[in-house]
């Protein structure tokens, strides 16, 4: 029998606590031998609970024999050093996403890790639910007949002040951290070949990031893919695919929790009709497929292209958006309605 991979962890970030600690403690394919995070302390204490050891701090965990593969929960604009640390170290890498904050950025460490040898993924989890490919195959079989227009939204309700979304120095704003959703969900369903035509950013009053934004791509063929996105709104998570002879709608689409049974949409004239689905594990499957990927026997493991296309066209979106900056909303109001 194959060895589980030995993982590390960088890190006691809210993701790794919520989602993908209890998950690797209980995928077979991965073993988690140990952690760390600037409080050691508190990295103690996450390694007695998992049953793993805690290293004093990232570098001592790059530097220990008995991990395979490290992920890498930091803010996104760390993830970039670390990334490289770990790929120097000689370990294999789940970053989270994105990768890092610019193309050039994410083309470097990828062709780093191919030359060395190494897996470099992005914890894209959605991307590893079943119902995607559900989708693509009814897609596929002409269940909305020609394919002309993708919607999708990603947002979450307001956050602290001092969160990392809120931080531009690492790395924050709602294109890269809720943005990515949508955008990753087009590239998986309608294909590399897309390009910005239209885009827009918001800081919200008093932020230093971007909050909300939108995006308009075009493929090709002209079909075309309208993203929301943002990070002080109502919970949105869905995409919906618009063909000649109808639509495909999937609730819960990004984010969806283990025991969540997906339900899908089809409306045409003559009527609509629901396919209910079983309940898939998006982190385990995301575990599953990285170890697989580790396991592979290959000089030169190939990276997943829609990685660097997403970083690209994340580029592209900050290169042409229009951005607004909000301004209080007493004070706005003042501007709009002068006494
Ligand atoms: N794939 C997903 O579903 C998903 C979901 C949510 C977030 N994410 C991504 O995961 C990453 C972390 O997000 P999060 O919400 O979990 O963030 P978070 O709770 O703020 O965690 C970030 C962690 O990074 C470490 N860190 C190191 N240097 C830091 C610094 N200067 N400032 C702040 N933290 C620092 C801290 O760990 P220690 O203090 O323990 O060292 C901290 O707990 C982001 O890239 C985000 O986009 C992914």
């Amino acid at each position: 029998m194959t060895r589980p991979l030995r993982l590390g962890v960088l890190g006691l970030a809210s993701i790794a606590r919520r989602r993908m600690l209890p998950a690797m403690a209980a995928c077979p394919d991965v073993q988690l031998t140990a952690l760390a995070s600037r409080d050691v302390s508190a990295a103690e204490r996450a390694a007695a609970q998992y049953g793993c050891q805690a290293a004093p701090d990232y570098t001592a965990l790059l530097a220990r024999p008995d991990v395979d593969a490290v992920y890498v929960p930091l803010p996104a604009a760390l993830h970039a050093a670390w990334t490289r640390a770990a790929l120097d170290a000689g370990k294999h890498v789940l970053a989270e996403k994105p990768t890092t904050t610019n193309a050039a950025e994410t083309r470097a460490l990828l062709s780093l890790a191919r030359t060395r040898g190494l897996v470099l993924a992005e914890n894209v989890m959605f991307l590893h639910h079943a119902q995607h490919a559900t989708v693509q195959r009814l897609v596929r079989d002409g269940a909305i007949g020609e394919l002309r227009s993708f919607a999708a939204q990603f947002s979450i309700p307001g956050l602290p002040d001092d969160d990392i979304r809120h931080r531009p120095e690492l790395g924050g704003g709602a294109l890269a951290d809720v943005g990515v959703y949508p955008l990753r969900a087009a590239l998986h369903l309608l294909g590399a070949d897309l390009d910005v035509v239209g885009a827009a950013l918001t800081h919200g009053a008093g932020r230093q990031v971007e909050t909300a934004g939108g995006v308009l791509l075009q493929s090709a063929t002209g079909v075309t893919a309208h993203l929301t996105f943002g990070l002080d709104h109502a919970y949105r998570s869905w995409y919906e695919l618009c063909g000649s002879t109808g639509r495909l709608v999937v609730d819960h689409a990004f984010t969806p929790p283990a025991d969540h049974a997906p339900v899908l949409r089809i409306e045409r004239g003559t009527g609509s009709e629901e396919l209910h689905l079983p309940p898939d594990d998006q982190v385990t499957n995301t575990l599953t497929a990285f170890a697989a990927a580790v396991r592979t026997p290959r000089q030169h493991p190939e990276p997943d292209p829609m990685v660097l296309r997403q970083a690209e066209l994340l580029d592209a979106v900050r290169h042409r958006a229009v951005v607004h900056h909000a301004r209080p909303a007493t004070a706005h109001h003042a501007a709009r309605h002068p006494a």
